[in-house]
């Protein structure tokens, strides 16, 4: 059975879990990539500025499916946030991973005090209409943010891209995507990795199960209507990481997930607000 799917704003589909990429550079990272695709690993999360569009594309193809059978997303950086050479960034993302398309093109991050994230969501929208990106949505997008941009446009996000685990579960940002018809994918979904399993609350919650913590972790966030695309450079860990469609978390799973502190307190989200990225 292939990953389930949700259907976006603008009537595209997009399984509900994906891949990520970050760190997934030269051979090694196209041979995880391929490995996962042929696991089963649908969704593909890179990004212009994670430096591997190169070995992604070459994945892909070393992978052998046909391109429909894909859903391969990438980023804009910073840098390119001017019009036009936001049109170009996505062509040369094109060009990169030698693909015709992408399924779907994200703002990497807003940078308000750049104050150029209209702009670039105008490109977008424009690309889109080219054919170029089938789906455009942002990442770490607060919610001012995506009013602006709806405003100036019309055209709201398919997706925002936001960090989220159980130490930040985001429950209000969720909310604001949701009443604007915004779909939530989680970035550190597994929050870096190996953390989480020490946790009591996630260990007893996937032992109930028969699960891994990871696995427990993801099906959170499945079952809250966010997609997961934890990045794993290992065929066992990518395998687990996807067995997450055939078990159903109850909702006293769902809470004790969702509402525990962070005990070193060293957690904090980036704020959007002030972040810099380039
Ligand atoms: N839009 C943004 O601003 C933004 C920011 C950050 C990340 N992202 C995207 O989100 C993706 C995921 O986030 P992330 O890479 O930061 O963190 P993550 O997916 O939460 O965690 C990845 C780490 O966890 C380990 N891991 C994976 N599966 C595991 C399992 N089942 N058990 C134990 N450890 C496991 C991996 O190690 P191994 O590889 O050794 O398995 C890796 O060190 C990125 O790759 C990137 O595509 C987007």
């Amino acid at each position: 059975m292939g990953t389930p799917t949700h259907r976006l704003n603008d009537g595209n589909l997009i399984p509900q879990l994906g891949l990520g990429t970050y760190l997934l550079t030269g051979q090694a990272g196209r041979d995880a990539i391929a490995q996962a695709i042929r696991l089963g690993y649908r969704l593909i999360d890179t990004a212009f500025n994670y430096e591997n569009e190169g070995v992604v594309g070459a994945a892909i193809r070393q992978a052998g499916l046909p391109r429909e059978e894909l859903f391969v997303t990438s980023k804009l950086p910073g840098r390119h946030h001017r019009h036009d050479l936001a049109v170009k960034s996505v062509e040369e993302s094109l060009a990169r991973l030698g693909l015709d398309y992408l399924d779907l093109h994200l703002i990497h991050w807003p940078n308000p005090p750049l104050g150029l994230y209209v702009e670039a969501w105008q490109a977008l929208v424009e690309c889109r209409e080219r054919g170029l990106v089938r789906s455009i949505g942002v990442c770490n997008f607060l919610p001012e943010h995506l009013d602006r941009i709806i405003a100036a446009t019309g055209v709201a996000p398919a997706v925002n891209q936001i960090q989220r685990h159980p130490y930040l579960p985001q429950d209000d940002q969720l909310a604001a995507n949701a009443s604007r018809g915004v779909l939530v994918e989680a970035w550190s979904p597994l929050y870096r990795g190996g953390v989480l399993a020490d946790v009591p609350a996630v260990a007893a919650v996937a032992a109930s199960h028969g699960k891994t913590p990871a696995q427990a972790v993801l099906r959170w966030h499945i079952q809250s209507g966010v997609v997961p695309i934890p990045k794993s450079a290992d065929p066992r860990r990518q395998a687990e990481n996807l067995a997450v469609f055939d078990f159903e978390l109850t909702p006293e799973d769902m809470s004790a997930l969702g509402s525990f502190p962070d005990p070193a307190k060293t957690v904090v989200a980036e704020s959007p607000e002030v972040h810099v990225e380039l």
